[in-house]
């Protein structure tokens, strides 16, 4: 049963058969991450983990092959952290990749103490929004010599409560680490839906996901919040759901073949906290215009990175 409507329920059992494709997954070593380079791999996708851990990643690969010994696996060391980092990925993707069928742009950090990439942006902007910004241009080439390939954007519903501070983007004047995650994923956002417009007519297309309130290793590296207690409280890994379902948007978004470039994909339940993956509808922050332009245009600047668009 199929339906382009994107309300109704949607399983990973529906993943078409994904062998001859290449999959780029950013922090694929754990969580949300994990789950979709697991999926993808069952179905036969060739899948490169992207991430700054060798130790965590190999562990990842090692995980999968256990579970799917014919899996096609390969590691590629990213820090989004840092553009040196990603330029390099980027040119051994190209290199070894003609071929790229599916960006999926997941890493991300959570409420981190007040510290900066190693080129100086704020730590939340600077992995969660511009490392993949990078990222994306810098592997354009491959994924426009792709027919139907697919960016995915990992945002959240904290973008619901974000702003985008073009005074001052990188939290100068006082950080706060909750407005500065909200407007990395708003960001997220933005940059997607400037992206679909700039890519019509190439025949990629650009979707965003969120997974709710997913049990993952998100408030690691996090300061004493109430935001993050609540993450880890008993009731909160109670509450939330298994990191397998929060992977569903961003696989659905990645593989249904009814999805429009624009869609956004997120749980059905109650204030999409948890449920199975359907389209949502963004805050309408994130439909500005002139705000999409305007962080594309200082994330061309501030990455060094122009899109061949
Ligand atoms: N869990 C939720 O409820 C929730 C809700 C809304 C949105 N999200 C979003 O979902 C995405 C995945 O998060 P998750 O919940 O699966 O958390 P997670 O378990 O902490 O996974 C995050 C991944 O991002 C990687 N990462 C962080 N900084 C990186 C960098 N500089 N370079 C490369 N990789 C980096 C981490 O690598 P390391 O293992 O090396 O740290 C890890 O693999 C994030 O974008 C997050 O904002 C999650």
């Amino acid at each position: 049963m199929s339906c382009s409507c994107g309300t109704r329920a949607w399983s990973p059992c529906e993943i078409p058969d994904q062998k001859g494709r290449v999959a780029l997954i950013t922090g694929a070593n754990t969580g949300t991450g994990f789950e979709t380079a697991r999926s993808l791999a069952e179905k036969g996708a060739h899948v490169i983990l992207a991430c700054r851990n060798a130790e965590r990643a190999q562990a990842a690969l090692q995980r999968i092959s256990a579970l799917h010994p014919e899996a096609s696996l390969e590691f590629l060391p990213l820090d989004l952290g840092s553009l040196e980092s990603i330029r390099s990925a980027a040119r051994l993707v190209r290199e070894r990749h003609p071929r790229l069928d599916l960006l999926i742009n997941n890493a991300g950090v959570m409420l981190p103490p007040k510290s900066r990439t190693q080129d100086g942006f704020e730590l939340q902007f600077g992995t969660n929004h511009l490392g993949h910004f990078a990222l994306t241009g810098l592997v354009l080439e491959s994924l426009l010599a792709t027919p139907g390939s697919r960016i995915v954007t990992m945002s959240s519903n904290a973008h619901k409560y974000g702003a985008m501070g073009f005074e001052d983007l990188q939290f100068e004047r006082g950080y706060r680490a909750w407005a500065a995650y909200c407007q990395s994923k708003l960001a997220n956002l933005l940059f997607t839906f400037e992206l679909r417009r700039r890519l019509e007519g190439t025949g990629t297309l650009a979707m965003a996901a969120h997974p709710g309130w997913s049990y993952t290793e998100l408030a690691r590296h996090a300061t004493r919040n109430p935001i993050v207690a609540c993450f880890n409280s008993t009731l909160g890994r109670i509450l939330a759901q298994p990191a397998a379902q929060g992977a569903q948007p961003l696989l659905r978004a990645a593989v249904d073949p009814a999805v429009s470039s624009g869609d956004y994909f997120g749980p059905s339940g109650p204030g999409e906290w948890r449920g199975s993956a359907v389209r949502v509808s963004p805050h309408r922050r994130a439909l500005d215009e002139t705000a999409q332009q305007r962080l594309w245009q200082i994330s061309e600047q501030l990455s060094g990175v122009s899109y061949p668009l």
